[in-house]
């Protein structure tokens, strides 16, 4: 039976990642069955996988298919996965690779033999069931590799520009920017003429960001990073932001920089700040302290929540099917993902492994290849 990677929180507070076998039924007339050789280990899985477990706690066991990562929960974070108690959860959000059978449809039968991507969780396996109107084919002669991050990262970068159309800014602020992410978001920008604010916190990924053609970008390291980064909103006119980190201050920053510079236009001195409105979406979760808000920009402002589901839903299935054969044209170009190694279904629980793309660091992403 085909393997599947699972994560289960125990009742004693542990998260135990194992491989499991499962079983595939036969495709209904309109499913098909993907034989999964590539899906990449995203910031956004490892909630799933780990929730709020501490890393540092990692330890690895067993061999083969029988090995497993553990994990502890901390005490105070275990009524949030009370939930998931006993529960085996299916993980990987997207990946590709080569359908292997189908369903009796014409839209099922049309995909046998080609390389599709696919959402929708449960992808670190080596055989995933999907519904065949939820599969994109690859262009000829990409492979599953480079076809693997063909949704969570593109679509979001595509789903920050619509946003900002779509809620009437023209320019857009973007933290931890040199995420894979980041980079796409930066090449896309480029490509559309959307004037990009990037944040990073270190120099050398200045120098990345700058190396792809990014002409703004601020390292909130330095000293002087809030008159930087006001000079930058300043020279965008960038009203909305998207803040990857969620933690501390840096989406307090942003509305400070942009209430400054929307107040400079205005004239000043309005009695409840600018009237321009300011907006920053929290869309990841990577600085995991409390978000720090200290309200000095006035009372045109928000800040909220932003996922990319609910962005698709916003937009409709035919706006969404634009964008994804957008991806779809330039997954080797604007949307091409970077890996620094590729593993097998075992190799992604080993601890060693763990180590590297928990950190969550720049170009530190993997891929998981089941059939290896
Ligand atoms: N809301 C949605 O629908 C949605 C969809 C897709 C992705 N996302 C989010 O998008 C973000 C980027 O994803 P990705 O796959 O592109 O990530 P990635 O390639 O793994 O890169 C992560 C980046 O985050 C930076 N980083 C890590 N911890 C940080 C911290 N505490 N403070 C500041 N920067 C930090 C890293 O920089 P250093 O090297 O300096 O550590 C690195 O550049 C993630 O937060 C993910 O959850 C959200």
């Amino acid at each position: 039976m085909p393997r599947q990677l699972h994560s289960t929180v125990t009742d004693d507070g542990t998260i135990v990642l194992s491989i499991e076998e499962v079983d595939i039924p036969e495709p209904r007339e309109d499913q098909v069955v993907i034989r999964v050789e590539a899906a990449p280990i995203n910031p956004s899985d490892l909630g799933p996988m780990f929730g709020p477990a501490d890393l540092r706690t990692v330890q690895q066991s067993g061999d083969g298919t029988d090995r497993t990562i553990t994990a502890e929960i901390p005490e105070r974070f275990r009524s949030m996965v009370q939930a998931r108690v006993g529960v085996p959860v299916p993980i990987g959000n997207e990946g590709a690779g080569t359908v292997v059978a189908a369903g009796s449809s014409d839209a099922a039968q049309a995909l046998l033999g080609k390389t599709v991507a696919t959402l929708g969780g449960a992808m670190y396996a080596e055989m995933r069931l999907a519904p065949a109107d939820q599969c994109l084919v690859l262009p000829d002669g990409v492979s599953a590799a480079e076809g693997a991050s063909c949704f969570v990262n593109p679509l979001t970068t595509l789903g920050m520009v619509e946003t900002m159309r779509l809620e009437g800014h023209t320019a857009l602020v973007h933290t931890a920017a040199a995420s894979n992410l980041g980079q796409m978001l930066v090449k896309l920008c480029l490509s559309d003429g959307v004037p990009l604010v990037n944040i990073v916190r270190r120099q050398e990924h200045v120098d990345l960001l700058r190396s792809l053609g990014a002409t703004h970008v601020c390292n909130s390291s330095d000293d002087d990073f809030r008159e930087r980064l006001t000079e930058a909103v300043a020279e965008t006119d960038a009203t909305i932001g998207f803040d990857a980190t969620g933690g501390g201050t840096l989406a307090s920053d942003i509305l400070s920089a942009m209430e400054v510079v929307q107040n400079r236009k205005e004239g000043g001195g309005g009695r409840y700040g600018s009237t321009r409105h300011k907006q920053v979406y929290i869309y990841g979760g990577l600085d995991r302290s409390k978000t720090e808000l200290d309200r000095s920009y006035g009372m045109a402002w928000a800040v909220g929540g932003w996922l990319l589901p609910y962005f698709l839903d916003r937009v409709g299935p035919e706006r969404a099917q634009q964008l994804r054969e957008r991806v779809a044209a330039e997954i080797t170009t604007t949307f091409a993902s970077s890996y620094t190694a590729t593993v097998s279904l075992e190799e992604a629980l080993s601890a060693e492994a763990v180590s590297v793309y928990g950190r969550q660091a720049t170009g530190e992403k993997y891929l998981v290849d089941p059939t290896r």
